[in-house]
């Protein structure tokens, strides 16, 4: 088997973590050959000569063609997954003002998703799947895909960083393996209003609510403490999260093509077909669940309390604003 995969943001902290492990056999199978095309913008393509020399030195035998390019068009051809990591981080300074949230990128990074979802739409494979990484991730996919104006592709944005963070520290709370933690669901936004789940996540298959048995620990400080998550690593490294970032890609991209363990869900945003009262379109973070064909699904029926319904309105309102506020570049 042959997969041709693109890599926007190429040269970048993010993509150095991924990139190997997107040829060693661990995401798309050892017996599948990865053509891997970088992209990248023209001040910075040159680098990728040696990010494409340490590949090559890596010498995994699914190693297909390796391209480096500033030419989006050229990088998405024919490609069956785009992975469209290439943005600004937060904690940058823009016209001498410090970059703190990632709503703030929304102007500095949603057009470069027009250009790239018109390209995606025209070029790359019918049935091509495309995972938004770069921030504000939901808001730069509902861009892209509209641009690219073609549904036979599917947009994912990520929140599998989140769900990994919110069963980690399930985990180390309740003393157990992380293998125990199941059925976390990011409801919403990547962004400080998301609602990380813990009524429906299980613990050993029992409500992690139930299984830790400390609302006040849930409800203020593991809520916000996975909400913030994303900021605490920034301060702490001084560079936003990058191997578990890539990671995430890379769970995010098995959780799509593989079928879904039977009784459990994983965590991406994808357009809202109205599920759960979120308007149409927008780019939510859901429960799913895929047939590893190619088909994903929300798994419906999920019971939200009014503690739940109350976080979902807010981060609902955090998206609808998004939109609003990028409407000229969704014309
Ligand atoms: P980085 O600055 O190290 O790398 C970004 C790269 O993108 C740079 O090399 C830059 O030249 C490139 N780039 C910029 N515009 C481009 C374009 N139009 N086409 C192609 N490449 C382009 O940043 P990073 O740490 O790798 O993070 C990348 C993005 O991912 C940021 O927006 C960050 O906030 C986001 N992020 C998201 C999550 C998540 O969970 N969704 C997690 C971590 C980081
Ligand atoms: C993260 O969650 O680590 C990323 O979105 C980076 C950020 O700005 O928080």
């Amino acid at each position: 088997k042959e997969i041709n995969v693109a890599v926007t943001g190429g040269a970048g902290q993010i993509a150095y973590s991924l990139l190997p492990r997107l040829i060693s056999g661990e995401t798309f199978g050892t017996d599948t050959k990865v053509n891997l095309r970088l992209i990248e913008i023209p001040q910075v393509v040159d680098k990728l000569e040696g990010t494409i020399m340490e590949l090559v030195d890596c010498g995994f035998k699914q190693t297909g063609s390796l391209l480096a390019t500033a030419n989006i068009k050229e990088g998405v051809e024919g490609a069956h997954w785009v992975l469209l990591v290439g943005s600004i981080p937060r904690g940058i300074v823009v016209d001498g003002k410090k970059i703190e949230e990632r709503s703030d990128l929304l102007r500095i990074n949603g057009g470069i998703f027009t250009g790239q979802g018109k390209a995606i739409g025209e070029l790359a494979q019918e049935g091509a799947k495309i995972l938004v990484v770069g921030n504000p991730t939901n808001t730069n996919a509902l861009i892209g895909r509209t641009k690219s104006n073609n549904l036979s592709q599917s947009w994912f944005a990520m929140t599998a960083l989140d769900a990994n963070r919110a069963k980690a520290q399930l985990a180390e709370k309740a003393g157990v393996g992380i293998a125990s933690v199941t059925n976390m669901t990011v409801w919403g936004n990547h962004s400080p209003t998301m609602y990380p789940d813990p009524y429906n996540a299980k613990i050993d298959g029992v409500s992690a609510v139930e299984a830790i048995s400390d609302l006040d620990w849930i409800e203020n400080q593991y809520i916000p403490l996975v909400q913030q998550r994303g900021k605490a690593v920034i301060d702490a490294r001084g560079a936003s999260s990058a191997a578990s970032a890539a990671n995430a890609v890379i769970d995010t991209v098995k959780s799509v093509d593989s079928p879904t363990e039977d009784g459990n869900w994983f965590s991406a945003a994808v357009p809202s077909d109205g599920s759960y009262g979120i308007p149409e379109g927008l780019i939510f973070g859901f429960p799913l669940r895929s047939s590893g064909q190619g088909s994903v699904e929300i798994v419906q029926g999920i019971e939200l309390n009014d503690f739940a319904k109350s976080k979902i309105k807010l981060t609902t309102e955090e998206l609808l604003s998004e939109k609003e506020a990028v409407k000229d570049l969704l014309d």
